[in-house]
């Protein structure tokens, strides 16, 4: 890390002890723990534009929450844009991944129990009333859609036009919007303590179709039944059919 940066991020921090680029990395950014006399920062770094842009979205939601303390995310302390990079700090929570911790787990039965936590943690958010500052204007779907055309029309995906127009025309009738991530794998909620309890990598947080984070959710084990099963004894507002599955899981995703 440059001076410059290192001077800007202990403006927010206070004087930094230590880095440690962490083990388990995203896609679209670079995470480091920043301990400092105060305690330990989360610095998530982005370089390529459309994810610089993500993560000053991510800034963004985290500063709106920080004040809304319903909903468990890391606390946010800053955001720091330079010329070819943006750098937001965040608390840092002890935890890993739902991925990390279904890897660690030794036995079927805490694999199970994790996934039914994350389905209890999904539906009591889908279940809460809808924050002012998370509601935005228009129709979820139709932009995420003009979002999606943007992306193809600058080459910023690799999906393609044809199966965006394929999804405009299959379109699923409307349900009552929620709350939702908007990105919401396993690789984005954080589990503390043997349950899911915390979510990470918001960018996308905002009131919008809850299919989109169903989907997203039982996507690595829409195959396994058992799975299936323990993550709709958490989750138990709704259940998507296969097509809805399909309409955002192997469609929309694949813009983003
Ligand atoms: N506030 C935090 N406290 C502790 N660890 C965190 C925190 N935020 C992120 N992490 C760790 O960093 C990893 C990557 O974070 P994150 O998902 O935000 O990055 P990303 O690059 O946006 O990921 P994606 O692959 O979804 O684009 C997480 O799996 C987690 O281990
Ligand atoms: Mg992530």
């Amino acid at each position: 890390m440059n001076e410059s940066l290192q001077r800007k991020i202990e403006n927010i921090t206070g004087s930094i002890h230590k880095v440690k680029v962490l083990d388990e990395q995203g896609w679209t950014s670079e995470v480091s723990r920043i301990s400092t006399e105060d305690g330990s920062f989360l610095l998530k770094s982005s370089y390529k534009e459309k994810y610089r842009e993500w993560l000053r979205e991510e800034a963004r939601v985290l500063q709106k929450l920080n004040k809304n303390p319903v909903i468990p995310v890391p606390d946010y302390f800053g955001l720091i844009e330079e010329k070819d990079s943006d750098h937001l700090i965040m608390s840092f929570e002890e935890g890993m991944s739902l991925t990390a911790a279904l890897n660690k787990a030794t036995s079927l039965t805490e694999k199970k129990s994790l996934i039914r936590s994350f389905g209890r943690f999904l539906q009591q958010f889908h279940e809460q009333e809808q924050l002012e500052c998370l509601k935005c204007d228009g129709d979820w779907l139709e932009g995420q859609l003009s979002v999606a055309q943007n992306y193809v029309e600058n080459g910023q995906t690799g999906a393609e036009l044809s199966l965006l127009n394929h999804l405009r025309a299959k379109k699923p009738a409307p349900v009552k919007q929620t709350m939702i991530h908007g990105d919401c794998t396993i690789d984005n909620v954080l589990v503390i303590d043997g349950e899911v309890r915390l979510f990470i990598d918001v960018a996308g947080m905002t009131v919008g179709d809850p299919r989109y984070d169903e989907s997203l959710a039982i996507r690595k084990f829409f195959n396994n039944p058992e799975y299936l099963t323990v993550f709709y004894e958490g989750y138990t507002r709704y259940r998507v059919t296969n097509e809805e599955f399909k309409f955002f899981d192997e469609g929309l995703y694949e813009f983003f």
